[in-house]
């Protein structure tokens, strides 16, 4: 059962995680069912489809991270799981693209072979689907540990893709996207530290949150530069103004970027005062005698 452990008992933690799962699933049911959506209702769950799909796609690539920094082993144990959810919304996303062409299989082959954005999202689909295929303790135990491990990096090329999918199409929305694009560059740079350097130090975790931060905001200006010929350096210098804040909530997509980096850190540096402390209480003697605790004269 999606909420029991490894232990086949009921894990409170995978209870959770499988209601957050579904609960956008029933969002859009609900608002289908009583016509909150707009005149185009096929393209809404098609497009709300693949925002899901990309926000579970980022909050499994940052479990591994999480497990590392925060010494949580049991994190583990959710994230096949979130692996299942990303795939369901990214089948739904598909479902209602072929609902929205009306089924028609020639079409929806040609679209895909002639629209780049399509055929980026497509490759993607494979590869995601590929790597959920081999998620099971059967293939694991086939390909070998190492395989598996090689075979699943695949999953950083697989997110690339669809983030440009995604970038493709969004025209002037691109607040989302640039802060996926921001996120995914940090949860990789984790990543390569961990696998070329072991340990992710403080330092680096502050380097690695202003590096984020930095890559969502090259990437936002690079969009609009790109598809709208606005003004790079204008786009870019526009997250350190703050004057609009009087006006709306709206924060740059940069500045939340680096606030997830900054929580990570605080994580590493919370654990590193836990441990130190764990080891100065552990190194002291159990109890002290008459004269250790006797003052000195
Ligand atoms: C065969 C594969 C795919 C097809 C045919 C497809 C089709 C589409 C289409 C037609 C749109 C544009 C909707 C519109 O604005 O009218 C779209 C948007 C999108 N797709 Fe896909 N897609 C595919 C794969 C994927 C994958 C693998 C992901 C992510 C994991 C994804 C995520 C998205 C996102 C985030 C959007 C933007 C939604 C928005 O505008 O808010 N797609 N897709």
């Amino acid at each position: 059962m999606p909420w029991t452990g490894r232990d086949g008992r009921f894990s409170l933690l995978r209870f959770a995680v499988l209601l957050l799962a579904i609960a956008p699933a029933c969002w859009m049911a609900l608002k289908w069912n009583m016509g909150w959506l707009s005149p185009k209702p096929v393209t809404d769950i098609l497009r709300e489809s693949g925002d899901w799909a990309m926000r579970f796609i980022v909050v499994v690539l940052a479990i591994t991270p999480l497990r590392y920094a925060a010494r949580w082993n049991k994190v583990i144990a959710i994230r096949r799981l979130l692996g299942v959810a990303a795939a369901f919304y990214m089948l739904l996303h598909l479902s209602f693209y072929f609902i929205d062409q009306n089924f028609i299989w020639w079409r929806i082959a040609l679209e895909i072979v002639i629209r780049l954005y399509l055929t980026i999202g497509f490759v993607a689909l494979l590869i995601f689907l590929a790597l959920a295929a081999t998620s099971n303790d059967a293939m694991v135990k086939k390909l070998g540990a190492a395989r598996w491990n090689r075979l699943h990096t695949l999953v950083y090329l697989a997110a690339f893709l669809a983030i440009v999918h995604y970038f493709m199409q969004v025209r002037l929305k691109a607040y989302e996207p640039s802060l996926i694009a921001g996120l995914l560059v940090m949860l990789a740079a984790y990543r390569l530290l961990r696998k070329y350097r072991g340990e992710i130090s403080l330092t680096a975790a502050v380097f690695i949150a202003m590096l984020g931060g930095l890559s969502t905001a090259l990437i936002e200006a690079g969009y609009y530069r790109y598809s709208m010929n606005a003004p790079f350096m204008r786009v870019f210098e526009s997250n350190l103004d703050f004057s609009a804040l009087e006006y709306s909530w709206e924060i740059r997509p940069a500045w939340y970027v680096l606030a997830a980096g900054l929580l990570f850190t605080g994580i590493i540096a919370g654990r590193s005062v836990a441990g130190w402390l764990t080891a100065r209480s552990s190194s002291a003697p159990a109890f002290r005698t008459k004269t250790e605790t006797a003052p000195h004269r």
